[in-house]
């Protein structure tokens, strides 16, 4: 039997779709130039999340903490959205579209998405430990950065592990997850909760699952399509396929 073509399958589930939703990952930014976490040339491979991402780390060593921050700012600020974080942003023109975002990068704002939540938090803000002001990271040009107006010491504004992610945010997220058709889960090892329960939670309300990413994951026996690969060749793919989709529906 021949094997269904899955751009066709992709194409088949969005013809019924009002509400996208894309959950992405630190995939979708490796052709912008930006490392993954778990992947053989990963930051976790070479480095310990517990001393560089934990609120227990930053206690113990803010410098050692803020000089890996600085690293990933340095590389973040050159980066630019790719062809993936592009196709993503231009299909709001067929869909209401969210995106959920664990990357810290600002790609997508950058990309000019119009709703974007970002779970993780965004490496261009930081925040005051005890008075909780904002703070532009690329200004902060100390060791361990101190508050001007507390004297506490500064932080990037990013969620750590053993932290509580933002209330306000996450029933955002639920509630665009509850309405959504389809879900692209799109460069992500789908390991870090509460994100990686985000696509169930579509699919016990009914909606379809699409993932992307050069290998599987814990998601991909579930998933209603999954397209293997690298995210820029498969957006494209699948925007002009839309796009061919839209033109003909136009003239007929
Ligand atoms: P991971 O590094 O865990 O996973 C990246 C995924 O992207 C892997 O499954 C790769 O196979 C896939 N991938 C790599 N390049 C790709 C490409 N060009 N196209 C498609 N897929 C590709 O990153 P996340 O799942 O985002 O949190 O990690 C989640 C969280 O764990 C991060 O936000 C970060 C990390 O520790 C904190 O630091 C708190
Ligand atoms: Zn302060």
């Amino acid at each position: 039997m021949e094997e269904p073509d899955p751009l066709r399958s992709v194409l088949k589930i969005l013809k019924d779709c009002k509400h996208v939703t894309f959950l992405t990952g630190a995939g979708i930014s490796k052709e912008s130039g930006i490392p993954t976490f778990r992947d053989k040339d990963g930051y976790w491979s070479k480095y310990d999340p517990m001393k560089l991402a934990s609120p227990q780390g930053f206690l113990e060593n803010p410098a050692l903490v803020w000089e890996w921050y600085r690293h990933r700012l340095k590389i973040i600020s050159s980066a630019r959205p790719n062809q993936a974080h592009e196709a993503i942003k231009e299909m709001e023109k067929y869909f209401n579209i969210t995106v959920i975002t664990q990357n810290i990068d600002n790609l997508h704002i950058e990309a000019g998405s119009t709703c974007v939540l970002e779970l993780h938090g965004n490496i261009f803000r930081s925040r005051c430990t005890q008075c909780d002001s904002k703070f532009d990271t690329s200004l902060l040009k100390e060791k361990i950065p101190r508050c001007p107006k507390c004297g506490g010491i500064i932080r990037p504004d990013v969620v750590w592990f053993g932290e509580m992610l933002n209330e306000d945010l996450l029933k955002r997220c639920y509630e665009v997850l509850t309405i959504t058709d389809a879900i692209f889960v799109i460069g992500t090892s789908n390991q870090v909760y509460p994100a990686a329960g985000f696509p169930l939670l579509v699919k016990q309300h009914g909606g379809k699952i699409i993932e992307i990413n050069l290998n599987n994951t814990p998601l991909s026996p579930i998933a209603d399509v999954f397209l293997q690969g690298k995210a820029t060749l498969w957006m494209k793919a699948i925007l002009e396929k839309l796009k061919e989709w839209k033109n003909s529906m136009s003239l007929s």
